[in-house]
C-alpha cells in the first residue's frame, strides 16, 4: 500500500471506530419519527425563535438529536465520512440518490469547470479584502457571482407567478384553513427551470470554494490561484487557497470536513437561505443570506470562537477555574458546546474527535490545543451533561484546521464552502411546491392609545422632569 493510502487508510480506520462506539452506545436501529407523507396542517408547540416549529417537510436530510445521528437522503453521515466524497455527497444531496460513475464524472467535471470564475474574482480583487472580516468578503463574492451568473435579472428568467394559487389569508391563523384553494397563497408549483436552478446549484458549490479560496489569499495580499483539472474539489479548494498541491492526508482530512457540514436540517443559515427563496428572489440572494446567518459566533462562527476560548485557556490546568468564571457569568457560554436539536454527543464531533487526536499527534500547533480540549471537554461534560449539553461539530472543527494548516479566519467560511450544497439542495427542494415563509409574532404591546400632538408631549415631558428634579431637591 502506498504511503498515500497508508495514511488516508489510518484516518477511515478512525472514522469506522467511531461509528462502531456510536452505535454500540445509541443503538443502531432506524430513526422512527420519519413520516411518509405530512398532512398540513401539523400541530406543534413553538417557542421563541421558532424552536419547535415545523417549518416544511423535506427528504434532503435528518438530524435525531436524541441518538445524535445524522444522515443526508438515508445515509449515515458515518458511512459518508468513511466510504465516500464531498462530490458524491453533493450529488446526493441535490438529487436524492448515489451517482452511477457516469453521472459522479459528469458532475465533478461540471463544478471543476466552475471553479473558474475570473470576471467575479477579478472584481472581487478590486475591494479592500485584507480589511473585511472574511465571512463578510465570501458574501461580497456571492453576490458579484449573482451579477454574472443569475437568470433571474433577465425578463426570460422571472419566475411566471400567474401560476401561484389561492387567496391568502397569512393574517389569519392557521387554526381556520385559508379560504379558496385548500393551501394559502404564493404556492408555486416548480417549472421546467428545474435543470437551471439545478445548474445554479452546482455554479454556488464551486462558486463558494473558489470564492472563499481566493479571500484567503486576497486578504494576505497574495494573487488568487485558478484551479487544476486533476484535483478533487476538495483538493482543488486547499491549492486555491494555499498555492500548494495538497498531501493527500490533507485532501482527505478537508474532503471529510467539507462532506460532514453539507447539511444539517432546518439550521439557522439554511432556514435563512429558504425564507429569501420563497420569496421568488435569486438563489444568490437565498445563499448570500445563508452565509450572514452562518457568520453568527452561535452558529457558524462557532468554530473559531472555540480555538481563541482554547488558547484564552492556555492550559488544561486552567481548565476547572475557567469554567468556573464563564459558567457563573450570566449568559456565559462555553463555545462548541451545547445545540438547540442535540441532546447527545453531536455525531460529527464523534467523527472530528480522533481526527484532532490524530493531528495531535504530529503537529505542533494543533497538540497544545487538543491538551486544553480534552479536558475541557470532560469538564463541560460533567457540568452540563445532565442537561443534555455535549460538544459539538465547532468543538473540534478548528483544530482539525490548524492541523492542515487553515488560519483561524478561514474556519468559518469553510462551514459555507459546505454548507452551500444543503442550502441549494433545500431550496431546489423547496421551491417544487413553493410557500412564501411568513410566520407570525404574539402581541403584547399597548392598545387603543390616542394620538397627541407633539407640543402636548413636548409640555407633558418638561412638566416630568420638572417634577423630577423638584423631588430629587427634597
Ligand atoms: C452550529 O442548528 C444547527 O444545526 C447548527 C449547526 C449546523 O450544523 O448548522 O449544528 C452548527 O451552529 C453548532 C452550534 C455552534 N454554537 C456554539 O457552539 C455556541 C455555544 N452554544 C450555545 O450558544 C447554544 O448551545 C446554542 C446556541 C448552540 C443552542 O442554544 P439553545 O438551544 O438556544 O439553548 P439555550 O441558549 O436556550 O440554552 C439552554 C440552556 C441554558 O441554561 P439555562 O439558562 O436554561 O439554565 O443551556 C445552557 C444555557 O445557559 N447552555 C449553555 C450552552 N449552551 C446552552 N451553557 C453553557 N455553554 C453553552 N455552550
Amino acid at each position: 500500500m502506498s504511503s498515500r493510502s497508508k495514511s488516508t487508510a489510518a484516518i477511515t480506520r478512525l472514522i469506522l471506530k467511531a461509528a462502531e462506539d456510536a452505535r454500540k452506545e445509541t443503538g443502531d436501529e432506524p430513526d422512527s419519527f420519519v413520516v411518509s407523507r405530512v398532512e398540513w396542517p401539523v400541530p406543534c408547540t413553538v417557542g421563541p425563535g421558532l424552536e419547535g416549529a415545523i417549518a416544511c417537510e423535506s427528504k434532503v436530510g435528518f438530524v435525531n438529536g436524541s441518538r445524535g445521528r445524522l444522515s443526508y437522503r438515508g445515509y449515515d453521515i458515518f458511512d459518508l465520512s468513511a466510504n465516500s466524497t464531498y462530490e458524491e455527497v453533493a450529488y446526493l444531496l441535490l438529487h436524492g440518490h448515489l451517482p452511477t460513475t457516469g453521472q459522479l464524472e459528469r458532475f465533478s467535471r461540471k463544478l471543476n469547470d466552475y471553479l473558474a470564475i475570473p470576471q467575479t474574482i477579478r472584481t472581487l480583487a478590486s475591494f479592500p479584502i485584507e480589511e473585511m472580516h472574511t465571512m463578510a468578503a465570501v458574501r461580497l463574492g456571492t453576490n458579484l457571482l449573482r451579477r454574472e451568473w443569475t437568470t433571474l435579472d433577465l425578463e426570460s428568467g422571472r419566475p411566471d407567478t400567474s401560476r401561484a394559487i389561492g387567496s391568502d389569508e397569512d393574517s389569519i391563523a392557521m387554526e381556520t384553513l385559508p379560504r379558496g384553494e385548500e393551501r394559502a397563497i404564493y404556492e408555486f408549483k416548480g417549472d421546467k427551470r428545474d435543470d437551471e436552478v439545478l445548474d445554479s446549484c452546482s455554479r454556488l458549490i464551486s462558486g463558494l470554494a473558489a470564492l472563499t479560496a481566493a479571500v484567503a489569499r486576497l486578504g494576505k495580499g497574495r494573487l488568487p490561484i485558478s484551479p487544476r483539472p486533476d484535483l478533487s474539489h476538495a483538493g482543488n479548494f486547499l491549492y486555491m487557497m494555499t498555492g500548494e498541491t495538497p498531501t493527500a492526508e490533507q485532501e482527505r482530512i478537508m474532503d471529510i470536513a467539507l462532506i460532514l457540514h453539507a447539511d444539517h436540517g432546518m439550521n439557522a443559515s439554511t432556514f435563512a437561505s429558504l425564507v429569501v427563496a420563497s420569496t421568488l428572489s435569486d438563489i444568490y440572494s437565498s445563499v448570500s443570506a445563508g452565509i450572514g446567518a452562518l457568520t453568527g459566533p452561535l452558529h457558524g462562527g462557532a468554530n473559531e470562537q472555540v480555538v481563541l476560548m482554547l488558547r484564552e485557556i492556555g492550559t488544561p490546568a486552567n481548565v476547572k477555574d475557567w469554567c468556573e468564571k464563564t459558567l457563573s457569568r450570566r449568559g456565559g457560554r462555553i463555545m462548541g458546546v451545547g445545540h438547540r436539536v442535540y441532546k447527545a454527543y453531536d455525531p460529527r464531533a464523534r467523527v472530528l474527535a480522533p481526527v484532532a487526536k490524530y493531528l495531535a499527534r504530529k503537529n505542533a500547533a494543533v497538540k497544545p490545543l487538543y491538551g486544553v480540549a480534552v479536558r475541557l471537554e470532560k469538564e463541560a461534560v460533567s457540568r452540563l451533561g445532565t442537561k443534555g449539553i455535549f460538544p459539538n461539530v465547532d468543538f473540534f472543527s478548528g483544530m482539525v484546521y490548524s492541523g492542515i494548516g487553515i488560519p483561524d479566519n478561514m474556519f468559518t467560511p469553510i462551514f459555507a464552502v459546505s454548507r452551500v450544497a444543503g442550502w441549494t439542495a433545500r431550496i431546489h427542494e423547496y421551491l417544487q411546491n413553493n410557500r412564501i415563509f411568513r410566520p407570525r409574532a404574539m402581541y403584547s404591546g399597548p392598545v387603543g392609545r390616542e394620538y397627541e400632538p407633539i407640543a402636548q408631549r413636548d409640555k407633558a415631558a418638561s412638566e416630568q422632569a420638572a417634577s423630577a428634579s423638584s423631588s430629587s431637591d427634597k
